[in-house]
């Protein structure tokens, strides 16, 4: 039995002498960029470890290098993405787009502080990426979570943890009880551009940036799809620090060896944080003054290119601890610190030709091909140019070297022709007189600067993008009836108008291009179950220029029947508010066009389509929901919602959705991207919240 315990005791030794080596090798290999070992040597420490852990289990610990995915930490519950509150705030930074509005920052900042002379700066990389806080309790980490709205984030330890550059525990034998470490989780863009190559070779959605890419890894249920998404993360902060330092400059806490934890500036605390083994950001400088301030962001943005991974500014804090206290915050933001943001990046390319796009109301649109080139986080080979007017307005050729540019998730743009290239001397074609899909002719309304194709269902363009929007998730949602499997439908002639979905055979559907046995039931029975929806998903899968979710919930709530609306004249519409004469004018031309009505028959024919609208679900009518009465818009892109979704939340929540912004607009939800709504709402003076807001607001009213 001595024996026994000898060998345990050997073995318990043997278990932390590699964990000890294999976390000194990680250390260096995802902290510092710097590996040690060559891969095989780590790999066979580690391999060592577990066949070691996996003999003796109870020799296992949550902060094992073994135990990066699927373990459970010890005393905290970890339901992921349960909402969590953060030790200390985390904050977000004021912002400035120009050389001038820094300068003014600095000069306020002396003015503040009295200072006649330079004030000290760190200067570091704006990084790209997802906010996350770090919370380690004595040296293990125990939570990590999303930003949030700044006061409850979301619970991603267990993702988290996947991410080699995150240690499980603290190098060195003095940490505090409990301190907060903020940074940035990010995908590096060789990690980006390998994972989508992956992605299109096993035919999955590849990430759309970077930035995307992280968020959504930080988001999925299983941390085994974590694990193969290399995220890495630079620190750069503290939140809450307990049980070692009142204040961050006050002093020391008995029991802990004088001058281990005391930075009086931003750059000791960041060196505090790299040697406990975080990953800081090897940009990180100090700079005196606001010139010296201003040449950082200069050479930074000509290296951007350069670094590996997605940055947007650069961020200086006031270095000296003391300083930034006697700054102290406002609501959201530390006055001590700034973030200068870099314009949208921009990208020299080769416009190869413009082509003509029909969208699902027969708009034709001019669309650029370029060249790919890789912008603003993403690989670009198309970009809208909205209209003719367009066109002449950027003076563009067929061949010329054009300048486009995407900032963070907008859409691509091309924004001028280069001055320093040669021309490309091809014209671009006009607008052509006839439908480039299906041949029918083209025409504008005086008042419009957008040509349509009057094909309607006729047109093969059309009729696949009507029957897409009819298939989708905010309408009759049939899962399975996607983009790829349409076009083949329609090529074949097997679906002409969304009626003959309801007609589609089993042996038919058994032809198409990677539809099995098991794939053409499901479809089968989600098309059988989509022919009950509610009036509203009804008339807005229908696809009635300008009739969105908002406006046919409002339509059906008022007219409650399809033959009801049919017949209603321009006056009735007009009652419906929400509606006025120009969406009137398109219901009504809708019902008026007999194409139309031949598929709504078939849909709605017992023999054929089989629909039957219902009532939706009944709700008290004095109930008062929280935002009951309100009108909100959204604008521009979101990330983490769509806006139909973001629409669907707030509808559930009692608001309406508008299309535009009035003097009854209560809120403006404005993404990147945002334009004439968000200036509009500036001018109003109407309240404008960004998505973390709007998730914010979701979360308070326990909704998702
Ligand atoms: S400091 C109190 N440093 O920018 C200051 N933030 O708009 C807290 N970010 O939510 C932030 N790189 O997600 C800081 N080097 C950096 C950063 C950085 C990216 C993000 C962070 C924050 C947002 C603020």
């Amino acid at each position: 039995m001595a024996g026994d315990a000898e060998i345990a005791a050997d073995v318990a030794a043997e278990v932390r002498r590699l964990r000890e080596l294999i976390r000194h090798h990680a250390h260096r290999y995802y902290v510092l960029d710097d590996p040690s070992v060559p891969d095989a040597d780590y790999d066979r420490l580690f391999d060592a470890l577990t066949t070691l852990e996996a003999q003796h289990p109870a020799l296992v610990t949550a902060d094992s290098p073994t135990q990066r995915v699927g373990s459970a930490v010890a005393g905290v519950d970890h339901t992921p993405f349960a909402s969590v509150v953060h030790g200390a705030p985390m904050l977000s930074l004021d912002k400035c787009m120009s050389e001038a509005e820094l300068l003014d920052f600095d000069r306020r900042l002396r003015r503040e502080l009295g200072i006649e002379g330079e004030l000290t700066y760190t200067a570091e990389p704006k990084i790209d990426g997802v906010a996350v806080n770090l919370s380690y309790a004595h040296g293990e980490l125990v939570l990590a979570a999303t930003r949030g709205d700044g006061t409850n984030g979301e619970d991603v330890t267990a993702n988290v943890r996947t991410i080699g550059a995150v240690p499980l525990r603290l190098l060195g034998t003095a940490h505090p009880a409990r301190v907060e470490v903020r940074g940035e989780v990010y995908l590096g863009r060789a990690a980006f551009d390998r994972y989508n190559a992956q992605a299109r070779a096993r035919g999955d959605k590849p990430m759309i940036n970077p930035r995307n890419g992280a968020a959504g890894s930080l988001r999925q249920v299983d941390a085994r799809m974590t694990a193969q998404r290399p995220l890495s993360m630079f620190c750069y902060g503290l939140g809450l620090v307990e049980g070692l330092v009142e204040g961050l400059v006050e002093g020391l806490v008995e029991g802990l060896v004088e001058g281990e934890f005391a930075p009086t500036s931003q750059a000791e605390l960041v060196r505090q944080l790299s040697t406990w083994g975080l990953r800081t950001n090897t940009e990180l400088r100090v700079v005196h003054g606001a010139a010296a301030a201003v040449a950082y962001a200069a050479a930074l943005l000509a290296r951007r290119d350069q670094l590996g991974y997605d940055i947007d500014g650069v961020v200086f804090k006031v270095d000296e601890l003391a300083l930034q206290q006697r700054l102290g915050e406002l609501s959201r933001t530390p006055r001590y610190a700034i973030a200068f943001k870099f314009p949208a990046e921009e990208a020299t390319t080769v416009l190869l030709a413009v082509e003509f796009q029909v969208g699902r109301t027969g708009a034709i649109t001019p669309v650029a091909r370029l060249a790919p080139v890789f912008v603003g986080g993403a690989t670009v080979s198309n970009a809208t140019l909205h209209n003719m007017a367009e066109v002449q307005r950027l003076e563009l050729q067929v061949g010329d070297t054009v300048i486009v540019r995407r900032a963070g998730d907008v859409i691509p743009q091309v924004v001028r022709v280069a001055d320093d290239a040669p021309r490309g001397g091809q014209p671009v074609p006009d607008l052509p007189a006839a439908c480039p899909a299906g041949g029918a002719p083209v025409v504008r309304a005086a008042d419009e600067a957008i040509a349509r194709c009057t094909g309607g269902l006729h047109c093969p363009a059309q009729r696949k993008q009507a029957i897409r929007h009819f298939a989708g998730r905010t309408a009759l949602d049939i899962e399975g009836l996607g983009e790829k499997l349409i076009d083949q439908l329609v090529d074949r002639e097997l679906l002409r108008t969304p009626a003959d979905i309801y007609a589609l055979r089993r042996d038919a559907l058994l032809e198409m291009e990677r539809m099995g046995e098991k794939s053409v039931d499901n479809l089968l029975l989600q098309i059988a179950g989509s022919r009950t929806p509610t009036l509203a998903r009804l008339l807005f899968a229908l696809g009635i220029r300008d009739v969105g979710e908002s406006t046919a919930k409002a339509l059906a709530n008022h007219f409650g029947s399809v033959d009801a609306l049919r017949d209603a004249t321009e006056d009735a519409l007009t009652a419906v508010a929400d509606v006025g004469p120009i969406v009137a004018g398109h219901v009504r031309a809708f019902f008026a066009d007999p194409d139309n009505n031949t598929v709504l028959a078939a849909l709605l024919d017992p023999a054929r389509g089989g629909v039957v609208p219902v009532a939706p679900p009944p709700r008290p009518p004095d109930e008062v929901l929280p935002l009951s009465g309100q009108t909100w818009v959204l604008t521009g892109t979101l990330e983490q919602l769509t806006r139909e979704e973001a629409a669907a939340v707030l509808q559930r929540l009692g608001a309406k959705t508008a299309g535009s912004v009035s003097k009854r607009t209560t809120c403006v939800v404005a993404g990147p991207g945002a334009g004439s709504k968000l200036t509009k709402a500036q001018e109003l003076g109407i309240e404008v919240l960004d998505e973390q807001g709007l998730i914010a607001l979701f979360e308070r009213h326990a909704v998702s």
